[in-house]
Formats: structure tokens, C-alpha cells, sequence
């Protein structure tokens, strides 16, 4: 497995790849990785094949994350991770400083000076806004520019994404289609912890207490699905329910719960079967989501 860290060396390997025809399986990640991480590994592998190339990418993003969130806690272990991709069979581990993705090679230093150096964003104008969008105004803004960027590296034939970031996905699949990256999207399915917990880096974050309140969202996922099995409800009474459900957990505090159409993201007014669900929970500072179609 290599190495490698400069975005112009990674270039320079995709476009050999892409020159002798070989099918390269992008997973891009922030690192600190979970078994779900490596069911995204495997899917890419599968998807290009043994003569196929798989390279994940292990970069935290600054532009992702609002001055207010902490950046620079964000969980991280490179030894490990790379042990994990090596074990997973990846052929490369793209690795890149901020300075190589944000602020260019030539003068690093006095880039990091100068801010206004990094001028070009990528903006999906609507499945990016509600949720996650109206939580975090600007977090949608560096993934989208980050992916762009990734993909103009790593040159993918297929990338995959987790299901657990189901809005993510889609903003991903509208920019791609938008803008017409040759790339084919897989959203693969979320995995969870033997109680039903996402598996998520931000686990991490809970101290004992909050981890055994965690499995709220599931709960609370499932709790909905039951409740629209064999009738439709309205949106408002099951955001109400769910919220009184929720403080059944007393560390939980809800963010946001949202029901809507799994393509158009836009919500609706009553809740039946296969309405997509999605929830947002903060534990202390750490916040948790998940989502499933009910
Ligand atoms: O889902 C993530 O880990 C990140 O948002 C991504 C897609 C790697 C972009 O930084």
C-alpha cells in the first residue's frame, strides 16, 4: 500500500491509472476509522474489481467545520488507520496537509498569511439547506468544495459515501450530476453497534453515560417506523412524540427530527411508510445523527 501526500503525485498516479484503463474506487474519509469506514473499503474493491486500484483519502477538513465547532479535537490516529486500510487491501492512502489542499505548494507559508488565498467554493444551492444545512450554514460549503477537489485529484470512477450522512450523499449525487463529474456514486448502508448506535468517529466523544443513551436515535427510528406501519401520521404530531420520546433520555437534547421525500429532501406533511426520517441529537457537546426510511 502507499503513501502518498502531495496532491500532485496523487495526480499523477490517477492519470497513469486512468491512461492504462485501470477502474479507480475512491473512499473518501476524515480518518479515525470504523468498521463502517472499512464496509465502504470493501465496496469500493468490489465495485473496480482485484485489477481495479481503491484509494481512500484521510483528511480533516477545515472548511467543513464553523469556528464554533472544534477542529482541531476532532478524533485522530494515522498509525492506526493506515494499519486498518493496509489490512482492508487499499492500494493508496491519500493523505494531504492543509496546505497542500487549501493554499497550494508554491508558498505555503505565506499563504497560511494571507486567508484570501483560497477563493473558489462549490455551493449546491438546495438539498444542502435544511438539516444539516440549517444546523451547520456553512458545513455543506467545504464538503462539496473538498469533494470537488478530491475527485479533480484522485480522478474515481466510483466513490463511495455512507449511508449514515444521507443528506451528505445527496448533495454529493446533485453536485456530481450538476456539474458532471465523471463519477459513479454509491451510498452503502449505515453499520451499527450491537445495541443499534450508528457507528460514527464522533462515538468517541460520549463518556459511559452518554454512550448508553445514545441508542435514543435508534430507538427513536424505530419507534417511528412502527408507528406509521399500518397507517399515516402527521408530521407535526410525530415530531412531537418523538420529541417527548427523546427526553426519555435525559443527556439527549434534540436538534432537529425531520421527515421528507428520500430524493428531493423536501418535507412532508404525513408520515407513512417509506418517508425518510432524519435526526439530529447533541450529548453534551457531541452531536449524533442518524437516519432510516421508515
Ligand atoms: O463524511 C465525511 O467523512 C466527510 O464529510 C468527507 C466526505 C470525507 C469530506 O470531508
Amino acid at each position: 500500500m502507499q503513501i502518498v501526500s502531495s496532491v500532485a503525485a496523487m495526480q499523477r498516479l490517477a492519470k497513469k491509472w486512468q491512461r492504462a484503463g485501470i477502474k479507480i474506487g475512491f473512499v473518501p474519509t476524515m480518518g479515525y476509522l470504523h468498521a463502517g469506514h472499512l464496509s465502504l473499503v470493501r465496496e469500493a474493491r468490489q465495485r473496480v474489481g482485484k485489477n481495479g486500484k481503491v484509494v481512500v483519502s484521510i483528511y480533516v477538513n477545515p472548511t467543513q467545520f464553523a469556528p464554533t465547532e472544534d477542529l482541531s479535537k476532532y478524533p485522530r490516529d494515522l498509525k492506526r488507520d493506515l494499519k486498518l486500510c493496509r489490512a482492508e487491501g487499499a492500494d493508496v492512502v491519500f493523505t494531504p496537509s492543509d496546505a497542500e489542499m487549501y493554499l497550494g505548494r508554491k508558498n505555503p507559508q505565506s499563504a497560511i498569511r494571507n486567508p484570501q488565498s483560497f477563493s473558489t467554493y462549490v455551493v449546491e444551492e438546495k438539498l444542502s439547506r435544511p438539516m444539516e444545512g440549517a444546523s451547520r450554514p456553512t458545513h455543506f460549503r467545504g464538503v462539496t468544495t473538498v469533494v470537488a477537489k478530491l475527485f479533480n485529484i484522485v480522478l474515481p470512477d466510483v466513490s463511495v459515501f455512507g449511508q449514515k450522512d444521507f443528506q451528505q450523499a445527496g448533495v454529493i449525487q446533485h453536485m456530481v450530476a450538476d456539474l458532471n463529474f465523471p463519477v459513479k456514486i454509491i451510498v452503502a448502508p449505515t453499520l451499527r453497534e450491537k445495541d443499534g448506535l450508528a457507528m460514527s468517529s464522533r462515538n468517541k466523544y460520549l463518556d459511559a453515560e452518554q454512550r448508553a443513551q445514545a441508542v435514543i436515535l435508534f430507538h427513536a427510528l424505530q419507534a417511528a417506523k412502527a408507528a406509521v406501519q399500518k397507517k399515516s401520521v402527521s408530521a407535526a404530531r410525530l415530531k412531537t412524540d418523538l420529541q417527548k420520546f427523546i427526553t426519555a433520555a435525559p443527556l439527549a437534547k434534540l436538534d432537529y427530527v425531520e421527515f421528507f421525500d428520500p430524493e428531493t429532501l423536501a418535507p412532508v406533511a404525513q408520515v407513512k411508510r417509506g418517508t425518510q426520517m432524519a435526526l439530529a441529537v447533541f450529548f453534551g457537546k457531541t452531536r449524533l445523527i442518524d437516519n432510516a426510511k421508515l
